[in-house]
């Protein structure tokens, strides 16, 4: 059996191999990560929903890959929901799901095309890790949020150091971009999985000033 999880992480960041690897696990990502115990999704869902209360949305999906949060989103009330994700497979996976107004192939890292002021929400479940979207994404997400629009992202904690999400977001901070509104507890993004990917993680949430 291929161990998907070690051949996304064994890209190293390097987009055209990310994209094979998630196309190529996009059929059976579904299956694999509930059997992993994949629990980002609920997580960054519940705090996203927290925060931003107001179902009119619209909301950005960064990194949607199947479409989990989309589903769970729409259950939950949300109107219009968007999904960008740098893999073809994973979009048409998405799309399957029909709970998305959009999905589109886009890189976090590289300038989006998208408004500035777009949204009232962006949630992202398991895509800002090493190897995969750069904290210096952080600042185009932060230009597409209206004013008083949240982030909602999950980080495993060697991430959150070694891959500069933590200092990107104070950053961030600390010009005035956005503030921090909530951080979830400590919990196991993947509690079946080996030891080498079953790191402990929290969701995050900022919310855009202005
Ligand atoms: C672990 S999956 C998470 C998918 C979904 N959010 C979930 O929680 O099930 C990571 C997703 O992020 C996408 N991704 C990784 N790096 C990206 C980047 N720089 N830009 C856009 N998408 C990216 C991958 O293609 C993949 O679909």
């Amino acid at each position: 059996m291929i161990d998907w999880l070690e051949k996304v992480y064994s890209a190293t960041g390097d987009i055209a191999q990310l994209e094979t690897a998630y196309d190529g696990w996009a059929e059976g990502y579904d299956e694999s990560v509930s059997a992993l115990g994949y629990t980002n999704p609920a997580l960054v869902s519940a705090l996203f929903a927290r925060l931003m209360p107001d179902v009119s949305g619209p909301i950005l999906d960064a990194g949607c890959g199947t479409g989990v949060i989309g589903e769970i989103l729409s259950l939950a009330g949300y109107e219009f929901i968007d999904g960008i994700d740098l893999s073809g497979g994973m979009l048409k996976r998405a799309k399957a799901r029909g709970v998305y107004r959009s999905l589109g192939r886009a890189v976090l890292g590289e300038p989006l095309e998208i408004e500035t002021g777009t949204y009232a929400g962006v949630v992202s479940s398991g895509v800002f890790t090493v190897g995969h979207a750069p904290a210096s994404a952080f600042n185009e997400i932060a230009r597409i949020l209206k004013p008083g629009g949240v982030f909602a992202l999950s980080i495993t904690d060697p991430a959150f150091e070694a891959g500069g999400f933590g200092d990107a977001m104070i950053e961030l901070e600390q010009a005035g971009v956005w503030a921090p509104a909530a951080t979830s507890g400590s919990y196991l993004p993947l509690p079946n999985a080996e030891p080498a990917h079953r790191h402990p993680g929290r969701v995050y949430v900022l919310r855009k000033q202005g």
